[in-house]
């Protein structure tokens, strides 16, 4: 057996421990704090699961409101934050925007020390909504929103601020259930990137800028972006299953499929499937649905691969009228709860991350003095 290709990427090689969440494992499949993620996007909020990713249980009807509040009053951006998302180029990516937004917010202010990494936690959490719909207003339409909504939840929040009225019932619920699927994904590329950050003790808004870097590339969080990228070009699915079969041949990767630990499906996909499906209805044409299924039957046909959360979010945000290149920084409006969950989690027991490597380069060698190199 070859181990060094079978753990490169340290592909099933266990970094640590946690109690947050579980991807895959048997009997639990991914589930938060013990709870299956069907149900709980089923069932709860986004916020009531954030809670549950900090606290460790559900809130009762008291905690929920009073949590609710905390975030409604923490929207508001500090003046000198507002003016430096305007000076941003109206070119960048807005997950740069982000990843700005949160190292100028460190600034003015700062994690003084760890006491205060709840409050550090929400101020980001009520914040990347508004920093996110500030700078895009801004650069698209020349406009300085106010970013208090009135909306109650982050999803109605987020919804309100970029159409500027209060969304429908059924994009708010939408929202929100994407926002509980992409809450937290135990040790995935960007919150391991947070938890070595926070492991140095540095402070919650630098580890979250490592996790908003690391979720930007096209392998994590980017592939929602590639995926309505490749969706949008076909008139009919039968075009895009050729298509399709024409890029594997090519040994082309197709976006929004595969994973890293799951084999068989990704248990959030028949979530998100679903409501693309309820979406495609009220949004009154179904093309980019159909087009998403038959692609996805053409991978598993061609390769047993499955789609990922990412494959259907693209088609349900599109459903929304979200515009393509927000949907990797709603990711970010999502993850932040289970990237503070971790940081929280690794500073309670604390060890820097620091692994091994395996040496490959040259046997020890004399220096040669400058004149007599070749
Ligand atoms: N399209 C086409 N082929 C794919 C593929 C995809 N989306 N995902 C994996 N494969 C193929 C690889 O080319 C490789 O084939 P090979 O053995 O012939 O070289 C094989 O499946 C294993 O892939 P590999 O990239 O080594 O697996 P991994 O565990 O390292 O990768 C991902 C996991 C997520 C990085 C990978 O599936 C991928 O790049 N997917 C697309 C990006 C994406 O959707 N990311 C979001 C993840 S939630």
């Amino acid at each position: 057996m070859n181990t060094k290709k079978n753990t490169a990427g340290l592909r099933g090689v266990s970094a640590g421990e946690t109690s947050i969440s579980t991807v895959g494992k048997e009997s639990l499949g991914l589930s938060y704090r013990g709870y299956d993620i069907a149900e709980l996007a089923e069932r709860s909020t986004f916020e009531e699961v954030t809670w549950l990713l900090f606290e460790g249980r559900l809130p009762n009807a008291a905690e929920l409101a009073a949590f609710k509040s905390e975030l409604y009053a923490l929207r508001e951006l500090p003046s000198a934050l507002r003016q430096a998302l305007e000076l941003i180029p109206a070119g960048t990516h807005p997950m740069d925007v982000l990843r700005t937004g949160c190292s100028m917010l460190g600034t003015l202010e700062p994690e003084q020390d760890f006491t205060a990494q709840r409050q550090v936690a929400n101020r980001l959490i009520a914040a990347f909504p508004s920093m996110l719909l500030y700078w895009h207003h801004f650069v698209t339409d020349g406009r300085r929103i106010g970013t208090q909504s009135g909306a109650g939840s982050t999803a109605a929040h987020f919804l309100h601020l970029l159409r500027g009225d209060a969304p429908s019932e059924l994009h708010e619920r939408a929202m929100d259930v994407s926002l509980i699927l992409y809450a937290e994904h135990e040790f995935n590329a960007s919150t391991f990137a947070a938890r070595v950050c926070a492991a140095t003790l540095s402070d919650m808004y630098s580890a979250v800028g490592a996790a908003i870097g690391t979720l930007r590339g096209p392998l994590h969080g980017g592939a929602n972006e590639a995926a309505m990228a490749l969706i949008e070009r076909f008139e009919s699915p039968e075009a895009a299953t050729q298509a399709v079969e024409a890029m594997l041949a090519r040994k082309e990767k197709i976006m929004g499929f595969g994973h890293a630990v799951y084999r068989e499906s990704d248990p959030r996909n028949a979530v998100i499937k679903a409501w693309s499906k309820k979406l495609s209805a009220s949004y009154g044409d179904d093309l980019l649905f159909r087009v998403s299924e038959a692609i996805a039957e053409q991978m598993w046909r061609a390769k047993r691969l499955f789609p990922n959360l990412d494959f259907f979010s693209a088609s349900a945000y599109h459903f929304i009228g979200i515009p393509t290149p927000l949907f990797t920084p709603i990711f970010v409006c999502s993850r932040i709860a289970g990237w503070a969950a971790h940081i929280m989690e690794q500073r309670a027991d604390n060890r820097l991350i620091r692994p091994a490597a395996d040496y490959t380069g040259p046997e020890p060698r004399a220096h040669v003095a400058i004149g007599d190199r070749q």
